[in-house]
């Protein structure tokens, strides 16, 4: 049954053709359309990224976005990303599509020069691949209130030690 569940899934880069459904796979996923505004705006201001979308039985059904972020203060060796948004049709959710999505895109962060990514997500999902609290690594989201959800991934050993600060996302995040 897993293997069958591999195989009707495909991953790949997003093309432009995929616009106006990953529109519409963050607007289902969210149920309110900043996520999916959010990754047009990203798409002409962001660089590097990575940006995958997810086929299911061929139907597209889940999408990623990974771009640059800022840390002020003692930046951490090497250059960080920010994984957001990531989204999954309602339907297809619970099959894997999300964890797939995720996987593949930290895989592709070494070749771009990140050696961690930031996330503001559940813990209890993310921990699955590897995440952790970033606050207790002296990393910070806009406030302490986000200290339970943001979280980081550290994707070459020893990236993080040393640094500490604020992480900022790409100003086109202020539109959430
Ligand atoms: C979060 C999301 C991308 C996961 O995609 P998915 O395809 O359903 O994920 P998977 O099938 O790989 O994993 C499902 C597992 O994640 C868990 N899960 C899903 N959303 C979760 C959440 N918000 N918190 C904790 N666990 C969650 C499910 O309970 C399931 O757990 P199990 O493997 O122990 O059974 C999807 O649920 C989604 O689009 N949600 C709405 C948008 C969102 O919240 N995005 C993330 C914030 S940027």
């Amino acid at each position: 049954m897993r293997g069958d569940k591999v195989n009707r899934l495909l991953i790949r880069d997003e093309t432009e053709s995929d616009y106006r459904v990953v529109r519409a796979i963050h607007e289902a996923a969210f149920g309110q359309s900043g996520e999916a505004s959010l990754v047009e705006s990203l798409r002409v201001a962001a660089s590097p990224r990575v940006s995958l979308v997810a086929e299911l039985e061929g139907e597209r059904v889940g999408h990623i976005f990974l771009s640059p972020v800022r840390v002020e203060g003692q930046p951490p060796r090497g250059a960080c990303a920010g994984l957001a948004p990531v989204g999954v049709k309602p339907s297809a959710q619970g099959r894997g599509v999300g964890s797939a999505l995720v996987r593949e895109a930290l895989g592709r962060c070494p070749a771009l020069g990140w050696s961690a990514v930031f996330l503001l997500g559940d813990p209890d999902y993310y921990a699955r691949f590897g995440f952790v609290l970033a606050a207790p690594l002296g990393f910070r989201y806009e406030s302490e209130l986000f200290d339970s959800h943001f979280q980081v991934l550290e994707l070459e050993a020893g990236a993080l030690a040393g640094g500490q600060g604020w992480v900022r996302y790409h100003e086109a995040f202020s539109a959430l």
